[in-house]
């Protein structure tokens, strides 16, 4: 299959949109941009199509998928019970990088919950992902539109290097402002809980759920037979094809570290602040006090250090609240869970 990359400009976002729509009613995978990341999209009520992003994705049988609509009323008939709480949170953050995991109407099918009953909603802020979803008229099924595994993709080229050959159409709406997948809030809990963190912090989102709380699961290891309330927690994720060890420690301690362990040809992936203490090669993943750059920029770093083919990456981890949770949650994954921790 021929994959088309079709770039957006203000001039042709109607036309670009029309022709995604076009792909997406007849069963086609189209990829779309978002704000977080870019998605692998299917119209949701095409079961062949919704079982063709599994496919492509070399995604796990058991990993439910996001669905994206692009107004309320798109809400109102994919799920049965809509509490309070949630209609805060909507007002709040709808549209924008937060996904709500509701109890589902009949018409959401299995294949795309898993077989569970509950489902997952967004509603994005990107103009272009908005388009194509009103222009199709149907919610769109959409995960991150990397290969299962890899890095999540932040632009049109990541897609391509994961989907060239396997989908029709990759429409290119730029870098991805956030850089990281949406905050996954459920509201079907007693207390509204974060099973996956994003930039919408759980400081944040307290402000209209004081009682809002995080998974435990967010930094730590899931076993594959143990029941989550969010699958995806299971796999190992974002990771470059190396050998990545997280490093917990102050920056004395992490150049220390990284200087007396690291072989020959490894690198390390470290803040702005301390490279030139590094005796390695380093790609910088933003400033130790920025959590949005860092989460801008992970994504694209992490795959920078497989296209370079390094063989083993040292990563300074980031702090583990607020926007930066979110960050040291995909480092954590990409490491397998190999954490070194050096305390003072
Ligand atoms: O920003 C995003 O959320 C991106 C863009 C494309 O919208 N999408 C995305 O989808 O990250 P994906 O499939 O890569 O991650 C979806 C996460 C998975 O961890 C999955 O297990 C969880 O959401 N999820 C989906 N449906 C769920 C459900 N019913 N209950 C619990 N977790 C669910
Ligand atoms: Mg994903």
């Amino acid at each position: 299959m021929l994959t088309k990359v079709l770039t957006v400009t203000d001039t042709n976002i109607n036309d670009v949109a029309l022709e995604a729509a076009c792909l997406l009613k007849k069963g086609e995978l189209v990829a779309i941009p978002t704000e977080t990341v870019y998605g692998l999209a299917a119209q949701i009520y095409d079961d062949a199509a919704v079982k063709n992003i599994f496919r492509v994705k070399g995604r796990p049988q058991d990993n439910p998928i996001i669905v994206h609509i692009s107004s309320i009323s798109m809400l109102q008939e994919l799920v049965c019970d809509i509490p309070s709480v949630a209609y805060d949170i909507i007002d709040k953050f709808w549209p924008g990088p937060l996904t709500i995991i509701f109890k589902k109407n009949k018409c959401i099918s299995d294949i795309i919950t898993c077989g569970m009953d509950t489902v997952a909603i967004r509603f994005p802020v990107h103009p272009v992902a908005q388009k194509i979803i009103s222009c199709t008229g149907i919610p769109l099924a959409a995960p991150s539109a990397n290969l299962s595994g890899k890095p999540s993709p932040t632009s049109a080229s990541h897609c391509l290097h994961d989907l060239d050959g396997k989908v029709p159409l990759i429409v290119d709406g730029g870098a991805c402002d956030v850089g990281v997948e949406s905050t996954v809030i459920s509201v079907v809990s007693k207390n509204p809980t974060i099973l996956r963190p994003g930039i919408i912090s759980l400081e944040e989102i307290k402000e209209v759920a004081p009682n809002a709380v995080v998974s435990d699961s967010v930094l730590r290891a899931v076993k594959s037979n143990e029941k989550v309330e969010s699958p995806g927690m299971k796999y190992k994720h974002y990771s470059p094809d190396c050998d990545v060890v997280l490093v917990d420690s102050d920056q004395e301690h992490f150049v220390e570290y990284v200087n007396t362990v690291a072989k020959d040809g490894d690198y390390a992936m470290c803040f702005q602040e301390e490279y030139q203490y590094l005796d390695t090669p380093y790609l910088t993943y933003g400033s130790v006090s920025d959590a949005e750059e860092q989460a801008h920029n992970i994504f694209e770093v992490l795959r920078r250090l497989e296209i370079l083919g390094v063989k083993k990456v040292f990563i300074h981890a980031p702090k583990q609240t607020g926007k930066s949770l979110a960050v040291m949650n995909r480092l954590i994954r990409a490491a397998g869970f190999n954490v070194v921790k050096i305390d003072d």
